[in-house]
């Protein structure tokens, strides 16, 4: 694995051309979006994308993200471009949005995981935009980590991850919107927030020129039929157990943090407000979403680095400014189930 750091705005131009060589030969780059670090590889190359799930030891039925440079390359993976699709991309492309459209015969099946659908981003990140340049070619990319662990806000995060499986990690320092993209399905009737992220579903409707946006239980339940596949409950987690409290759940969770304490747990916390001395690495996040999106999945590696084996949990608000980052906080606290592949 070789190990390159650029300049996040203004990426050197030798080691990019190296990078967009590595990919279009068929190799795996990981380098930064705005969101988090992406696993890349040529999207219309089979065998280069199957080299994405060997290394994250992903599943073949979680499809991933194409990235490209903008609306046209988007349509030229896409059979149908709806008019809801022109509003979103004109609205945040480039930016942390992924539209879910039918796919075109040139995206291999093992990109969409067999699916009629392809996923579609055009990243804000200059990083990101010059290996597409340079690539030339569409880039498939998952985040880079293992599956179902804590996505990467930073290249350390990517080396420590997936180290000798990558064939290059460019540095281009911490990503500044530190959630994965919200996914919106256009393939169906109307649009569908499969995941959310910093965009919230009011500003996505108000693109559209809807009233309200339909927003998936990626649980499979409730009456929403379709889910994302690949949307696992226990996603972006850390290793240290989550447990998540609220306004009521206060006094409870202060106590938890004395018995986890005195039982010899190493106790961590994200926090809006103190908890109390019983937390041994108290994390104070920022009381704003994107701050707070920013900040969460480092803080989250740094308490996995720190040994604790538990962090209690703040729940923010149950706004739609807070969807993305409560879905992760969510996400994150399920507990391990027998099937979790993990
Ligand atoms: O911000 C991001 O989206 C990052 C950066 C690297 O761009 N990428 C990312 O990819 O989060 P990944 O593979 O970790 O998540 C992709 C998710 C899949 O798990 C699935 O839920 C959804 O996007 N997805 C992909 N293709 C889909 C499809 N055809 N239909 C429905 N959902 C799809
Ligand atoms: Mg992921």
């Amino acid at each position: 694995m070789r190990y390159l750091t650029v300049d996040p705005e203004r990426p050197d131009a030798e080691i990019v051309r190296r990078a967009g060589d590595v990919l279009r030969r068929g190799g795996l780059v990981a380098f930064p979006t705005e969101t988090v670090y992406g696993l890349g590889a040529n999207a219309l190359d089979a065998n280069a994308v199957s080299r994405i799930f060997a290394a994250k030891g992903r599943p073949t039925y979680d499809p991933l993200i194409v990235h490209v440079l903008n609306a046209s390359a988007a349509r030229a993976v896409a059979r149908e471009w709806p008019e809801a699709a022109d509003r979103l991309a004109e609205a945040f492309w480039p930016g942390p949005l992924t539209l879910v459209l039918p796919k075109r015969a040139l995206v291999p099946d093992i990109a969409t995981a067999g699916l009629d659908t392809v996923a579609v981003r055009v990243p804000s990140h200059p990083v990101a935009r010059a290996i597409l340049e340079a690539a030339n070619v569409p880039i498939a990319a998952p985040s880079a980590n293992r599956f179902t662990e804590l996505s990467p806000t930073k290249a350390e995060h990517v080396a420590r991850a997936l180290g000798d499986r990558v064939d290059l990690i460019v540095d281009g320092g911490p990503t500044t919107v530190g959630i994965e993209s919200t996914v919106v399905d256009l393939s169906g009737d109307g649009a569908v927030v499969l995941r959310p992220g910093t965009i919230p579903a009011p500003a996505l409707a108000a693109a559209i020129g809807a009233l309200d946006i339909a927003v998936a239980d990626a649980r499979g339940g409730g009456t929403m039929p379709r889910r994302a596949p690949g949307m696992l409950d226990r996603h972006y987690a850390p290793r240290a157990r989550i447990e998540l409290f609220d306004d009521a759940s206060r006094r409870e969770a202060a106590r938890s943090a004395a018995t986890y304490t005195a039982r010899g747990e190493t106790v961590g916390a994200l926090l809006l407000a103190p908890l109390g001395e019983a937390v041994t690495h108290p994390m104070h996040m920022p009381n704003d979403p994107a701050a707070y999106a920013r900040a969460l999945y480092d803080a989250l590696h740094t308490l996995d680095a720190s040994g604790c084996q538990v962090v209690l949990v703040e729940a923010p608000p149950e706004t739609a400014a807070w969807a993305g980052v409560r879905d992760r906080l969510t996400r994150a606290a399920q507990p391990v189930t027998p099937n979790d592949t993990r």
